[in-house]
């Protein structure tokens, strides 16, 4: 591993994915390179891609890569249809403990939505709550599904979304919860946010609202909240909630992260309609590596990592105020076009 050498490049898992994910990944890769981010991935199979290779849908040697370099970044992965196949996201998530879903929201020039100014993130705990995948049928036609919460897990996303806070400069965390109804799980959820509010982070503002008032107050005016704690269905249903306030899935980053081990990752599907054709829209998996450039320049303490993704940034915001845009956006450009676009302002 590259460690905290600042003149060697961080390697860096690639999972290209399905569908349009390698169309992505290549003008990711592309418009990297040209902004000197100090990084080399190591490119692995995942997906629909790897099962027709003759390796498992998740290979080992994958998670592997993901293991001994810390980070990687991930393409959209075709979950095949039939009985037997896990997705290929629950697998990654599961194998390597990666408990906090992470997703910045924020408006972007040349993306017109009914909402402005939103900048805002979303921290999902990713392990348990309704999707323990403990599930039964009792009886025929009832069936059961446990909806699980551990203090051990409610503390540390409850740590990790008020540390994040913090180390970002932002200034509130807003927990949405059911606790009126579900007293116990939900109980212990807002519990272990308030105590860990209250003994490490008092410095950050905190509030909680029932999820169903909070996502009327989250359409009313989304620009009132900052960072929002959620278990895990209710992040995860929000989280895209959020995402469609400024544009969508294409335009969101997203990621992974566990206690030394992250994933970044472009949320959208693969795409099979328009892959292969270059019509692909990169944008939320270079967000997605912006994600990563500056997650490594935190972890190994690297300004080269900021550095480029500073200039990424600044170029796609650009690019995209520019009017610079792929087919999904209105726009007609082909990804390479776009790719081209953005290193052209860098
Ligand atoms: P999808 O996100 O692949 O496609 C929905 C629509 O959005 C399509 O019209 C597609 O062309 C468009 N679209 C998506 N990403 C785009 C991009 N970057 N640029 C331009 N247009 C884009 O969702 P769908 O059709 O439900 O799923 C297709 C496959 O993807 C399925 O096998 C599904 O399991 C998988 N999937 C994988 C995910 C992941 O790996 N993170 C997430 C969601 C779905």
């Amino acid at each position: 591993m590259n460690g905290n050498d600042v003149q060697s490049n961080h390697l860096v898992a690639l999972l290209p994915g399905d569908g349009i994910g390698p169309e992505i990944s290549r003008a990711v890769r592309k418009i990297l390179s040209a902004a000197h981010a100090p990084v080399e991935f190591d490119v692995r199979l995942a997906g629909m891609t790897a099962l027709e290779s003759g390796d498992d849908l998740l290979p080992e040697s994958t998670l592997d890569a993901i293991r001994e370099h810390g980070v990687a970044l991930k393409g959209p992965c075709t979950t095949p249809v039939g009985e037997g196949f896990r997705s290929v996201n629950v697998l990654i998530r599961k194998s390597l403990d990666l408990y906090a879903a992470v997703r910045p929201v924020r408006s972007l020039d040349g993306v017109p939505t009914r909402y402005e100014g939103v900048d805002l993130v979303v921290v999902r705990e990713n392990t348990e709550g309704l999707y323990s995948g403990v599930e039964n049928e009792i009886t025929d036609g009832v069936v059961t599904t446990l909806k699980v919460a551990t203090e051990k897990a409610c503390l540390r996303i409850a740590r990790w979304a008020f540390d994040f806070t913090r180390r970002r400069g932002r200034k509130k965390v807003t927990v949405f919860h059911k606790a009126n109804i579900m007293k116990l799980t939900d109980g212990l959820f807002i519990r272990c946010a308030r105590q860990v509010h209250e003994e490490e982070y008092p410095d950050v503002e905190y509030g909680e609202l029932i999820i169903d008032a909070g996502c009327m107050r989250l359409v009313q005016d989304p620009t009132r909240f900052d960072v929002l704690l959620m278990e895990n269905l209710y992040g995860d249903v929000a989280s895209d909630l959020c995402a469609g306030m400024v544009g969508g899935l294409g335009v969101v980053p997203g990621s992974n992260i566990g206690e030394k081990i992250a994933v970044f990752e472009a949320v959208h599907g693969s795409a099979p309609d328009i892959a292969g054709q270059g019509l692909a829209n990169p944008m939320a998996l270079l967000m997605s590596a912006v994600m990563m450039l500056h997650h490594l320049g935190e972890k190994r303490d690297d300004p080269r990592c900021d550095e480029a993704a500073d200039r990424i940034k600044a170029a796609y915001n650009r690019a995209m105020a520019d009017g610079m845009k792929t087919g999904d956006l209105g726009g007609d450009l082909t990804t390479d076009a776009f790719s081209q676009a953005v290193i052209d302002r860098m």
